[in-house]
């Protein structure tokens, strides 16, 4: 099967899926491979005869929207995100929340992979934020992902040294026991972070939250409508005040007015 063969494939069928060819264009490779073993499973012999398979048998369509679907995160992903939340924003909720007399601040991380988005926040705040005020206010973090083998895997908490590259090591350190080649979260952190297999575009966590991260989900790969009609749904369960970040090569849709700019990646829902 030809790169381009395969272009042409995706750039017919990610619509029809409700996703778009730019956000796919960095990782078509994962996605084409994925499809030429999912092809010779079939016993089929090409994207010809896939195609085909494709407009008879219509529950396919699930099976290529799961090939379709990217994996990839890390501890600490995009640093100065992490920084503003740590210094900013997470300081911030603490300070508003005890204010307010609030049991806890809320936070969800929609499309949380094996937990690595979740669990960084959950060490921001004990090993950072919490030490600099007065009341041990808990961060209470609800994480979902449409992949229950990911959610499965979130729920162990134990990773392979990679996915710390970007993680201050005295963090890891104080957050992980290293058990032969791998790390295990430990157990005060794990507390903190609630996984749910749900799908973002059928289902949203119940409550509101002070605090959503939807990074490298929505606003790279859903198409615009789509990223439009989510961001609505999602904006349901952020409080008035709230924060909304995004990924760091992400932007929100034009035609939303509930949202105010506040620094890159960074919005935050209006008060009024
Ligand atoms: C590229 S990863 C990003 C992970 C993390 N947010 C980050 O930025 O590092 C996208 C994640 O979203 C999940 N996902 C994809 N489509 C979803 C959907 N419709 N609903 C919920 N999660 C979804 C994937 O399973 C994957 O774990």
């Amino acid at each position: 099967m030809h790169d381009t063969d395969c272009i042409n494939f995706l750039q017919e069928y990610l619509p029809v899926l409700g996703y778009r060819w730019k956000g796919f264009r960095k990782v078509r490779r994962q996605v084409c491979k994925r499809i030429r073993f999912r092809i010779r499973e079939l016993g089929l012999t090409n994207l010809h005869s896939y195609r085909q398979y494709l407009e008879n048998h219509l529950e396919e369509e699930k099976v290529l929207d799961s090939l379709c679907n990217i994996t990839i995160s890390r501890f600490y992903r995009d640093r100065v995100i992490f920084e503003r939340l740590e210094n900013e924003i997470l300081p911030y909720l603490a300070e508003k929340a005890i204010r307010n007399r609030q049991q806890q601040v809320r936070c969800w991380s929609a499309g949380c992979c094996s937990g690595e988005e979740p669990y960084t926040l959950a060490i921001l705040w004990r090993l950072s934020v919490l030490p600099g005020i007065e009341t041990d206010i808990p961060l209470q973090i609800t994480a979902t992902d449409r992949d229950p083998s990911l959610i499965e895997r979130a729920g162990k908490g134990i990773y392979p040294g990679g996915t710390f590259k970007d993680m201050p090591l005295e963090w890891k350190d104080q957050a992980f026991e290293k058990r032969e080649n791998n790390f295990h979260i430990k157990e005060l952190f794990r507390r903190d972070v609630q996984f749910l297999e749900q799908d973002i575009r059928y289902d949203l966590p119940d409550g509101e939250f002070e605090l959503i991260l939807s990074r490298n989900l929505v606003f790279t790969y859903f198409q615009e409508d789509l990223q439009l009609e989510t961001l609505h749904r999602m904006m349901t369960k952020l409080k008035p005040g709230g924060y909304f970040i995004t990924g760091i090569h992400e932007s929100i849709p034009e035609g939303q007015n509930i949202l105010i700019p506040f620094g890159k990646c960074i919005y935050e829902k209006r008060d009024y």
